[in-house]
């Protein structure tokens, strides 16, 4: 029998035993959310994280496109944030990521991939566009959001504006070190992105927050419990009103 989910804090809390089994219920909301959009006759919005938890729900997402039970072609895939300071062409960019864990396996239009914009010498400027390149599309249907160890989603590092929207940002020196496996060295990590803010986060229809391995129970904890040293940016979906948040047990652990 399927965990009934729990209510912490105002927001949806689903506990599950493991990491396969987040990504099971992950992939099915965001299928849902698919089926949803062109059921009312619309091409899907959705927004996708990039970072390692959520790589497992993109590929039971992939099998169901090769199954023939989902033909996202026509959705729009909307990135969280973009890394600053790698070549165009660096496999380390988010949009290469996303280029070969979602768009191609899932066969979306790669025009339909919408990314901050990095190499522009003006970032102010071009994280404008993508704001109204996410307004011109209609906005997010459904926002996946991975959390950071110190509790940040997307790239809005502790001590972000929640009226903020997309920006250029400075990485924490943790996430900086959290990322430094996907890099030869701490030093490689770019110091900066281009990040969607907590207010376009909050903008999108639905969130659905995953989280998985005991180095982040207690960033959820943080996210959906009292607050010791402050609120973590997570902490803002407590204020949206169509949020889950799923986790594994290992997750869970922290939160009462
Ligand atoms: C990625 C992003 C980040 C990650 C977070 C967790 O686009 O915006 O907020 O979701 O750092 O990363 P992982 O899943 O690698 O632990």
């Amino acid at each position: 029998m399927r965990p009934a989910p729990t209510v912490v804090e105002g927001v949806r809390v689903l506990r599950l035993p493991d990491a396969a089994a987040v990504a099971a219920a992950a992939a099915a909301a965001l299928i849902d959310a698919i089926y949803q959009a062109q059921a009312q006759g619309r091409d899907p919005v959705i927004g996708v994280a990039t970072g390692d938890t959520p790589q497992a729900t993109y590929a039971r997402v992939t099998a169901a496109v090769e199954s023939g039970c989902l033909d996202p072609a026509r959705a729009w895939i909307v990135a969280l944030d973009e890394y600053v300071g790698l070549g165009r062409d660096d496999p380390r960019r988010y949009r290469h990521e996303l280029l070969r864990k979602v768009v191609e396996p899932w066969g979306v239009d790669p025009t339909r991939l919408l990314v901050p914009e990095v190499d522009s010498a003006d970032l102010t400027e071009a994280a404008h566009v993508f704001e109204e390149r996410l307004a011109a599309i209609g906005g997010v249907d459904l926002q996946l959001l991975g959390i950071g160890r110190n509790g940040h989603v997307g790239f809005n590092e502790p001590g972000s504006d929640p009226e903020q929207g997309t920006r250029l940002v400075r990485l924490a020196p943790s996430t900086r070190a959290a990322n430094a496996v996907h890099f030869r060295s701490v030093d490689e990590v770019p110091q900066e992105a281009v990040s969607q803010g907590l207010a376009t986060i909050l903008r999108a229809r639905r969130l659905l927050l995953l989280a998985t391995g005991p180095q982040k129970a207690a960033a959820v904890a943080a996210a959906l419990g009292p607050e010791a040293d402050g609120p973590v940016p997570a902490s803002v979906i407590r204020s949206h009103p169509h949020v889950t948040v799923v986790l594994d047990h290992d997750a869970a652990r922290l939160l009462r």
